[in-house]
């Protein structure tokens, strides 16, 4: 078993995980006195990063939804490994934003590729690691496409462009998971201001790790 603790922050599009994150950081530093690792799927490491930039490369609209599905896979793997893994043995405590429920949410309720298949491959991808706790931070999606249409740092990726309806999946996706997993995800009223939301997510954390 590691020594350190696994958190992953899940939600829809524009749900602000990423500005909670920051905000969370110097609290958590301060809790812990100890330093935080941050990171992000698909991403966080460079092979993972360059896999990140085909998957989310706007004119890459010929991707078939399995090809899509095995690359964020492929992405967790190389990331978990180079990166978590050796931070959680080292006993820190590590934060990602996004990870295995992002898979449910957009590839198995959004894309309607088979759940039972993406879960063997999640566990194929990370030897059964799981978080010790997931934020969930839920939002309708048109509050979220709003949002993001607002921030001019957030560049635009393919898979914001999807239509309504699937971010409606999305969103269902996210809310079974929450029903199924009650002991490892807790939701988090994300329309609130940040400041509100980065209180309660503290407060979560504190209680629950
Ligand atoms: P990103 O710009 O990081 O969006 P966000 O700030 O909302 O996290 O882009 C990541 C996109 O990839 C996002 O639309 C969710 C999607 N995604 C999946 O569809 N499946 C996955 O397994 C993961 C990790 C992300």
């Amino acid at each position: 078993m590691s020594k350190g603790r696994l958190i992953t922050f899940e939600g829809p599009d524009g749900a602000g995980k990423t500005s909670v994150i920051e905000g969370l950081v110097p609290l958590l530093e301060n809790l812990n006195q100890t330093e935080i690792v941050v990171t992000r799927e698909p991403g966080g490491v460079s092979i993972a990063e360059s896999i990140r930039e085909v998957i989310l490369d706007v004119r890459n609209t010929a991707m078939d939804p399995k090809t899509e599905l095995l690359l964020y896979i492929a992405a967790r793997r190389q990331h978990l490994v180079e990166k978590v893994l050796p931070a959680l043995e080292q006993g820190q405590m590590v934060l990602i934003d996004r990870f295995i429920d992002s898979s449910v949410a957009y590839q198995g309720a959004g894309r309607g590729l088979s759940k039972k298949a993406i879960q063997w491959l999640n566990d194929f991808a990370t030897d059964g690691v799981t978080p010790d706790l997931t934020l969930y931070f839920d939002l309708s999606p048109e509050i979220g496409l709003a949002r993001i249409a607002k921030n001019k740092k957030r560049e635009i990726n393919r898979l914001d462009m999807e239509k309504i309806e699937m971010h409606q999946q999305v969103r269902n996706g996210y809310l079974e998971l929450a029903k199924e997993f009650p002991d490892r995800i807790v939701t988090v009223d994300a329309t609130k201001s940040l400041d509100e939301v980065v209180a309660q997510a503290f407060e979560i954390i504190k209680e629950n790790v």
